[in-house]
């Protein structure tokens, strides 16, 4: 749904006068403009126009892509599943080299659908985006994309499409606008949530931490916080409008307020947040070990409304690798921090984030991590194979690992992780505790599905009815990766 109050705005516009210079009444204007074009081609065609937008990587790139839905809706277009859309737009990723290879995959599809619908308008736009080696590959390889932009001018995305329908509908030439940084942050533009009852919120943008393997600093720019009033507001309109969980969201959101012109931490604003009446829920992610504050870990302790998860990604249990990765902080700092975040929180789950066969790793490198995952005991963990992302210091490192010594190590940490996860995974059966539903069971419609505060999915007998609320239900039974349950509440 898209707040009305815009939705106003945008009526008002006066499109015989020029665009104004100011966001965001420039791109209203640019969105009226387009549904004026919209009506003509509604009579024209007599049909509704349809969109396509295909996500690609993490829950940052998710957000984006409802904000990119929300213009699109605005401007007229209908969502639709099928790939043979009026519009399809891929919002990509490029943490690691196979999150490309699917884009690629997909623009060779892409091209088939253009040469059978021409008119079709295409728009390639996010992290992968940001890399000049990519553009010069879709310029030669892929010229029917229309429109390219990237993660800094995601607002202008009206803007590009009038460029190109109103402005030079006969040109073949493609649009490419990539900024390499921006400190602005256009707020109060259209945006689609996917659910009613849960949602994302970002409270910044960016990163300044420069792990030497990530490329993310390179494609998303500089961290820049949010105002806090801005995000409390966003809340506030959302539980008005019925939802109950909100993820705040930001690469590093313990380093959240730092750059602001009144500076303020994570701690303080989880606090702020925690105040807003109808709020039941609040997530957060992700947390860098470096930055996470005891102030915070007292927050979340005694906080009704913080969920007891917490992702805290380590990368490598080896402190010499973790210095040249960059992280600032050693084995026996990680190990320390969890055990003051269990002290304070006892029954908190932990998920973390693991690289294996980053540059120069030995098995002595390699046994730590293994030490921490099995002293740690993650309840669940996303193990990755060191990805080399051109332009980052890693990729210049000598002693690049094999990749039968990789895969090797790989499974390793893959049965171990799943094996500890198993273990802690039927924990908590015979417990009450707090679901909020989700959605119904895909495979049992007798059933829906939930998520407890730890983030464990539980799936119970009810039924729609119960979408978006919070229900306590009984653990019953556990099956590994979920709980069977039964809701005690009439
Ligand atoms: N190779 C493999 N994994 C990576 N990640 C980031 N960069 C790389 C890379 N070059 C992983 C990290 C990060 C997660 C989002 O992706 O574990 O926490
Ligand atoms: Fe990448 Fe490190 Fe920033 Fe996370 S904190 S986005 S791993 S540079």
């Amino acid at each position: 749904m898209i707040d009305t109050e815009i939705l106003t705005e945008i009526q008002k516009m006066d499109l015989c006068s020029p665009p104004p210079e100011q966001e965001p009444a420039r791109q209203y204007y640019f969105i009226r403009k387009l549904q004026s074009w919209m009506e003509e081609q509604r009579a024209e065609k007599g049909r509704m126009l349809t969109c396509h937008v295909k996500t690609f990587g993490c829950q940052m790139n998710a957000r984006d892509s409802e904000k990119i839905i929300g213009i699109l809706q605005t401007i007229g277009y209908q969502e639709t599943d099928c790939e043979e859309a009026d519009l399809v737009l891929y919002n990509t990723c490029t943490v690691r080299e196979n999150a490309n290879l699917k884009v690629y995959g997909r623009l060779g599809q892409l091209k088939r659908y253009k040469k059978k619908h021409p008119e079709m308008l295409t728009l390639l736009c996010g992290c992968m985006m940001q890399e000049p080696e990519v553009i010069e590959k879709i310029k030669t390889s892929y010229r029917n994309v229309d429109i390219i932009f990237g993660t800094h001018n995601i607002f202008k995305l009206a803007e590009l499409m009038a460029m190109k329908l109103l402005d030079r509908p006969d040109s073949k030439k493609m649009i490419i606008d990539i900024w390499e940084n921006t400190t602005e942050i256009v707020e109060e533009l259209p945006n689609a949530r996917k659910y009613s009852f849960k949602g994302g919120v970002n409270i910044m943008f960016g990163c300044n931490n420069f792990c030497s393997y990530c490329i993310v600093p390179y494609v998303r720019g500089r961290e820049r916080s949010r105002e806090p009033e801005d995000i409390i507001a966003e809340i506030r309109g959302m539980v008005s409008d019925g939802v109950v969980e909100i993820m705040l969201l930001g690469q590093n959101v313990n380093s959240y307020g730092k750059t602001l012109e009144h500076p303020i931490s994570f701690a303080e604003l989880l606090c702020r947040v925690e105040q807003i009446e109808g709020l039941k829920r609040i997530r957060f992610m992700t947390s860098h070990p470096k930055d996470l504050s005891d102030d915070l870990i007292e927050v979340m302790s005694k906080s009704t409304k913080i969920c007891k998860h917490l992702h805290l990604p380590l990368q490598s249990g080896s402190s010499r690798l973790l210095g040249i990765m960059n992280r600032h902080y050693t084995k026996e700092q990680y190990l320390d921090l969890v055990r003051r975040i269990r002290q304070k929180n006892p029954d908190i789950a932990l998920t973390t984030d693991i690289i294996v066969g980053f540059p120069g790793e030995t098995e002595e490198d390699f046994a730590d991590t293994m030490d921490v995952v099995e002293q740690v005991g993650y309840d669940s963990a996303f193990t990755f194979i060191y990805s080399k992302r051109t332009g980052t210091p890693a990729a210049a490192m000598e002693d690049q690992i094999s990749e039968d010594v990789v895969k090797e190590r790989f499974d390793r940490l893959l049965k171990r992780v799943q094996e500890l996860a198993a273990e802690r995974a039927g924990k908590y059966v015979g417990e009450t505790v707090e679901v909020l539903v989700e959605e119904r069971n895909g495979q049992d419609a007798s059933l829906v599905t939930g998520r407890t505060s730890q983030n464990y999915l539980v799936h119970f007998p009810g039924d729609e009815t119960l979408i978006g609320s919070v229900v306590s239900v009984k653990l019953v039974e556990s099956k590994g990766f979920y709980y069977i349950g039964e809701c005690v509440e009439g």
